[in-house]
């Protein structure tokens, strides 16, 4: 069969050496086949992935893969066009898009179809982010409805004329509704600061203010779970940062709050503000700002993955503690946006450190 291709260069090089130069700079690996499946051609990244001097060869020498072999089959049986995902699992795990293109007939050399192989596992990768966030979003909110549907039924049959029992569902049922109305809250702020996350803050934010602002704000919780919270600024004044007032006050609302639910009753919660030098190359000076709790802390496999939507490290301490899951994941958008950023540090049985970053303004 060899022969064949040979043959068949006689009318030239199939493709030419222009365009197998233009094949070779192009990231998709790619195959141009002759009617009986032997490779004419492959280009450097198609060498790169199934090895090179396949040429002359039939191409299932390049690729044993059943639904990749029909789809050449059906285009060389007069299929214009079939383009499939394809799932490699070696070297590494990726999806391709297969497509396979049939080569009109006059003056190809012999030349009968381009298989490529392109590359997707980023969409595929954001494709499956997007269906486990839109799971887990139903998820989250199923549990307080079916709650609350439970309850309902309760209340119209066996708690009907049960008042102690009646009021204490319905406190139930205003708790779980609440829930329901902090994920909405925690979503639509999450949505909000992905737009606007390429757009940096320009204002100018006098942090220590903020801090103590949402301190003074969360004095109901401080007391309900038993914490102090000290504050320790320097004594000069310290230079305003560049951002958006209302989502750093949603930062530190959010990591004072954790420190204050997560750390053991009695303790204190320990928020330090500093000016620290950088080397970023985006702003020399920052401003550090530590949130410092003594609790059980986190273990160190799931410091990488907090501040993904939804993970929580003690699932049902979080939803006892009223918690969304998403707290961190808002938290980490909005440090970007600032060109912050966010360091975790924990010791098992000690305590955690979430230090927030933040380039000075100018
Ligand atoms: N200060 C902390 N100490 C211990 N664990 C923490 C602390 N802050 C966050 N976590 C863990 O990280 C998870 C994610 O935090 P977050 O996104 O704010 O969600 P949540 O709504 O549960 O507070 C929490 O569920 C908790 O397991
Ligand atoms: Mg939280």
């Amino acid at each position: 069969m060899k022969c064949a291709v040979i043959g068949n260069r006689e009318h030239g090089q199939v493709p030419t050496s222009e365009i197998a130069a233009i094949l070779n700079g192009i990231d998709a690996a790619v195959f141009v086949i002759d009617g009986d499946r032997h490779i004419l051609f492959e280009n450097k990244a198609a060498e790169e992935l199934f090895g090179g001097g396949l040429e002359g060869e039939n191409f299932v020498r390049a690729l044993r893969h059943p639904d990749c072999l029909m789809a050449i089959d059906s285009v060389l049986g007069g299929k214009r066009k079939v383009q499939i995902p394809v799932v490699l699992t070696s070297p590494v795990k990726t999806t391709y898009r297969l497509t396979v293109t049939s080569v009109p007939e006059e003056d190809t050399g012999g030349a009968a179809a381009v298989v490529s192989f392109d590359d997707i596992s980023h969409i595929s990768e954001a494709e499956q982010m997007r269906s486990d966030f839109i799971a887990n979003v139903s998820h989250e909110l199923r549990s307080p409805l079916t709650a609350l549907s439970g309850f309902i039924e309760t209340l119209r049959s066996s708690a009907k004329d049960d008042v102690a029992a009646r009021n204490r569902f319905l406190d139930t049922m205003k708790r779980e509704a609440h829930r329901m109305n902090r994920l909405i809250d925690d979503l639509l702020s999450l949505s909000k600061v992905e737009v606007n996350e390429h757009v940096r803050p320009t204002d100018k934010v006098d942090l220590p203010a903020v801090i103590k602002k949402v301190t003074s704000g969360l004095s109901p919780m401080v007391e309900r779970e038993k914490k102090t919270i000290r504050l320790e600024t320097p004594e000069q004044r310290l230079d305003p940062v560049a951002g958006d007032e209302d989502q750093l006050t949603q930062v530190f609302q959010n990591l004072i709050e954790n420190a204050l639910k997560y750390g053991n009753p009695d303790t204190e919660v320990v928020i330090g503000i500093a000016e620290v030098e950088s080397r970023d190359k985006l702003s020399d000076r920052m401003l550090a700002v530590d949130i410092a709790d003594r609790g059980p802390g986190i273990p160190a496999k799931h410091i990488p993955r907090l501040t993904e939507r939804f993970y929580r490290v003690d699932d049902s301490r979080s939803r006892d503690k009223g918690g969304t899951g998403l707290g961190l994941a808002i938290v980490k958008h909005i440090v970007n946006r600032h060109r912050g950023r966010l360091q975790i540090k924990s010791e098992q049985g000690v305590g955690s450190t979430f230090t927030v970053l933040l380039p000075i303004e100018g």
